[in-house]
């Protein structure tokens, strides 16, 4: 009997452990993707920049919108098609919302606040909420409009008296937006001091090189730990560097606030909004949270990536004569030159939209977006999904995909304007530049009317028309995008005058 029974013992200990063996122990059947090195991964195959190009490609020699792509020793996901980022980050959005490590971004420069970077969960959650309240609804989203439009005419005034510095004008517009909604303060020049400690900060970050490619990254956190000294470690002391610009730029915001919150002088803000919630001084453990959250989740997600898109937005203009004499026809026709466009035009403006969402098209901002991390193990058509993986959503791929833009390296906004009945079948790029699932963009409903808004009027008032050089020659400034985490376009020149004297005059008559 006792034998009887061992041999039970015995054979179901086997069996188990071949059933262990055969459930967990089987080959991952992985979406395919490049050949791989030891230890290396693919990361040897992956260009220097425009790594979404390349990761389009291996799409289409593998047959696959999805990938599998080793880089070190990441294992990441990248997905090249909408339906396959809607279904995985929208509608898996549960394992799909955290975010893969980002210690050089995060951790070693001190912004551990920036949701950019954040794991998902609780302090997730508060940030998502924070920003929701200051940049989603919609009640203050409406109480925005007219420092929109205030900025806007100062945007207006300053290409009128210095046109030749338009790109800085851009870059002040929405610099003074973010920082009047984020501190209550209104910002008239690059020099401000808010300003140049953000721009030090969003610059030295940018240095680094993008979030999540550096080796500490990449499946070695311990180098984070090396000191400075070691030979090699130049990355460590430029996050030093970096650290420190950071501290100063968190700490500046918030001393001047509180100074005029001591005084009752400070602006109803964010800022003002948050420190309510905890009775004007938050506790030690959220306070880096707090301090963090205008420079870090407003200012520094929000002014180079909408800056970004309105220089792309004149670049194309220059290059495109007829784009802007269609435009301009649009707005005489339907607005008349009596007044300025107000929001309340944009419905009848369809034109004008189509330019706007050529321009997300054309060339995303965050053409990879900002990689997910998926929590779970998951399958989807067939594949496994290892917990733990990167995935990437290539947002560039999708705006190349030719079963909804024809011709896609074309700059061309009527591939927008359908009859009613077709509008269903378009995919406009503002329903996914954003990105998706729970880390969709909480700023998009700030950013897109500021750009459109800004657009409306220069229309409007301005042509802008190719520079000229010594010789009498037209200069078409070519397309250039400076290498980094955003598509921002090379400097670039052009000339904007005023449409007609009357245009002037209005301009010079603008309330700023
Ligand atoms: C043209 C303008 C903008 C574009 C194209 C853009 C695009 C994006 C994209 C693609 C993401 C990543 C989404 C994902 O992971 O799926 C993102 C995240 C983010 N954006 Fe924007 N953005 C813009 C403007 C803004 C503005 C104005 C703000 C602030 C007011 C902002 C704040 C943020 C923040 C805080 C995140 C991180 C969200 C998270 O991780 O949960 N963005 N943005």
């Amino acid at each position: 009997m006792s034998f009887n029974l061992s041999w039970q013992l015995i054979a179901a200990s086997l069996l188990f452990f071949l059933s262990v063996k055969y459930v967990t122990g089987r080959r991952a059947k992985l979406p395919p993707g490049p050949s791989r090195l030891p230890l290396l991964g693919s990361l040897h195959k992956l260009p220097p920049s425009s790594v979404q190009k390349k990761f389009l490609e291996w799409g289409q020699e593998y047959g696959s919108d999805i990938i599998y792509v080793k880089l070190l020793r990441k294992r990441t996901i990248v997905l090249n098609t909408i339906e396959a980022a809607r279904d995985l980050l929208d509608k898996r959005s549960a394992k799909y919302s955290d975010r893969p490590s980002m210690i050089l971004h995060s951790d070693m420069i001190g912004q551990e606040a920036a949701l950019v970077s954040m794991p998902y969960g609780d302090r997730f959650r508060r940030h998502r909420k924070w920003m929701y309240d200051g940049v989603g609804n919609k009640d203050k989203l409406r109480s925005y409009q007219d420092l929109q439009r205030e900025g806007v005419n100062n945007l207006l005034r300053n290409l009128l008296n210095d046109p030749h510095e338009f790109l800085d004008h851009v870059h002040l517009y929405f610099a003074n937006i973010m920082l009047q909604i984020t501190y209550g303060r209104r910002v008239t020049s690059l020099q401000d001091e808010l300003v140049q400690a953000g721009e030090r900060s969003v610059e030295g970050a940018n240095g680094l090189g993008g979030p999540g490619a550096q080796l500490v990254d990449l499946g070695f956190p311990l180098l984070q730990h090396i000191p400075s000294w070691f030979p090699g470690a130049q990355f460590k002391r430029d996050a030093l560097r970096v650290r420190e610009y950071v501290r100063i730029w968190k700490n500046l915001g918030y001393d001047l606030l509180a100074a005029e919150m001591a005084t009752d002088t400070a602006v109803p803000c964010i800022y003002t909004s948050i420190l309510a919630e905890f009775g004007g001084s938050p506790p030690s453990d959220v306070l880096d949270d707090v301090k963090g959250l205008p420079p870090l989740n407003v200012y520094g997600a929000g002014v180079e990536t909408s800056r970004g898109t309105l220089s792309t937005w004149f670049l194309h203009l220059v290059r495109n004569p007829h784009m802007l004499c269609k435009a301009q026809e649009e707005i005489d026709r339907v607005i008349g030159n009596a007044r300025l466009p107000e929001f309340g035009d944009r419905e009848s403006l369809p034109y004008l939209n189509a330019l706007l969402e050529e321009t997300y098209r054309w060339s995303p901002i965050l053409p990879n977006a900002v990689p997910h991390r998926v929590t779970v193990d998951d399958q989807y058509r067939g594949y496994d999904i290892p917990a733990g993986s990167t995935v990437i959503a290539n947002t560039w791929a999708m705006t190349r995909d030719t079963r909804f833009y024809t011709d896609p390296e074309e700059f061309r906004p009527e591939r927008f304007i359908v009859p009613d009945e077709k509008k269903d079948e378009l995919l406009m790029p503002s329903s996914f530049v954003f990105g998706f699932g729970r880390r969709v963009c909480p700023g998009q409903a700030l950013a897109d009317p500021s750009l459109w808004l800004a657009m409306a009027n220069i229309v409007a008032l301005f042509d802008i028309k190719k520079a000229v050089d010594k010789a009498g020659n037209e200069i078409t400034p070519p397309i250039v995008f400076l290498p980094g985490f955003t598509s921002q376009p090379a400097p670039f020149t052009c000339q904007v005058i005023p449409r007609s004297e009357k245009a002037a005059a209005m301009i010079a008559q603008l309330d700023v």
